[in-house]
């Protein structure tokens, strides 16, 4: 196929630079500000070196993790992200079933141009990641929606009280809803794949794209002042929402973006499942903490009681198993899916989890582990520090 000649999940960040036009690779690629955030994610995990033991009979490996009970076939899945059905025709369900059909979870965003309802129809299992205002009618009117279209595993997502500074929107030439301008049209122009097949396929099918936020009015444009609003209701949102979604939601309760060990406290006195260590991909905070650093202080917070996942910078078997090693069950790759999708569709989604599974099935031989449950910090140095 198509992406053949595509060997590493950074490979597929150079072909979908080529596939999207600017504005929305732009959109995809950037960080906040100066892009620290998003640096650090990386460099965190290159501070890590791997121990390797040997002599061990790694002929059966199973690197599948259990979360809330229920398997997956690789101890990583796709992060939530929104408008992905910019990027590939119909992204969310691209994404979806592609996780569906290896046996990874992914989580469905909240700012969606796809109706939740569709994804879960195409992709049941999937989770749902949910953007809440502190508005207790509101919140409660999303939960009863979510429950109704299937979802068992919900992920609150609580990083963004307000919107990170992309600066990098505004030089990318990126808005909500996508402004027609001379570039965007000479980039769709060069891009005739992604002009035909991403953008015109969607106008015939859904008529100028929606935002199916989780609490926009259905068929409200695209960052309408009606979402706007809602943005900045969700300033408002806070510990006693969490509580209230709580008593609310029987199934598994996920917050997405915690990094103070304090707060990895206060989830599990809120009787929060699981939570995901994240500086959402370093778009929100710039300078916040790169999540690998804070995960074993974190991890030792939750003390088996909640699930602990980590997301941002996984672009390596290696990362996973890093990650892994410093106590997260398990992990989320953003951005390398989502130029996946860009670049083949669900099958581009296939190639690059394919990919990132073999690296982990090899790393783990080479460890000399043949389980995710083997790894721990005896598998981990930091570069210069002496064994202990
Ligand atoms: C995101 N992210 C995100 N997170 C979330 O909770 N809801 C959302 O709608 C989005 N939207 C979104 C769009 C795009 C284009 C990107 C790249 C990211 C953050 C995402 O879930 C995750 O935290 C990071 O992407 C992980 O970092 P990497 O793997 O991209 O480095």
């Amino acid at each position: 196929g198509r992406t053949r000649h595509l060997l590493s999940l950074d490979d597929f960040e150079a072909a979908a630079r080529r596939a999207l036009p600017r504005p929305i690779f732009g959109y995809v690629a950037g960080a906040a500000e100066d892009n620290r955030a998003l640096d650090d994610n990386r460099q965190a995990f290159r501070e890590l070196a791997l121990v390797p033991r040997v002599l061990r009979n790694v002929a059966e490996r199973d690197q599948g993790v259990t979360l809330f009970g229920k398997r997956y076939a690789s101890p990583f899945g796709i992060a939530p992200m929104g408008i992905a059905a910019l990027s590939a025709y119909r992204g969310d369900i691209v994404l979806a079933r592609a996780a569906a059909a290896a046996g990874i979870p992914a989580v469905q965003s909240g700012s969606s141009l796809i109706r939740l309802e569709d994804v879960m129809a195409a992709a049941p299992g999937t989770w749902f990641q949910a953007y809440l205002p502190g508005t207790p009618e509101r919140i409660d009117a999303l939960l009863q929606r979510v429950m109704a279209a299937g979802v068992q595993t919900l992920v609150v997502t609580v990083d963004i009280p307000v919107a990170g500074n992309r600066e990098n929107n505004i030089r990318a030439g990126f808005s909500t809803p996508l402004r027609p301008s001379l570039r965007l049209a000479w980039d769709g122009l060069v891009r005739p794949r992604w002009l035909a097949g991403t953008l015109l396929r969607t106008l015939a099918r859904h008529g100028m794209p929606h935002f199916e936020n989780s609490f926009a009015e259905r068929g409200a444009p695209i960052l309408s002042s009606r979402v706007q609003r809602d943005f900045a209701a969700r300033d408002h949102f806070d510990w006693s929402h969490i509580a209230r979604i709580r008593r609310q939601w029987r199934g598994p309760l996920v917050v997405k973006g915690i990094l103070s060990p304090l707060d990895a406290a206060l989830a599990r006195q809120h009787g929060v499942d699981g939570i995901i260590v994240s500086n959402h991909g370093g778009r929100q905070l710039d300078g916040a903490v790169a999540p690998l650093r804070v995960l074993p202080a974190i991890a030792e917070q939750a003390g088996g009681a909640m699930t602990v996942m980590l997301d941002g910078g996984i672009r390596r078997g290696t990362d996973v198993i890093k990650a892994l090693a410093l106590g997260a069950q398990a992990v989320f790759v953003g951005r390398p899916f989502n130029y996946a999708a860009a670049v083949d569709g669900e099958a581009g989604v296939t190639a690059a989890i394919d990919l990132l599974r073999a690296e982990v099935d090899r790393n783990l031989a080479m460890l000399g582990a043949t389980t995710c449950a083997a790894l721990g910090p005896e598998h981990l140095m930091d570069r210069w520090t002496q064994w202990r």
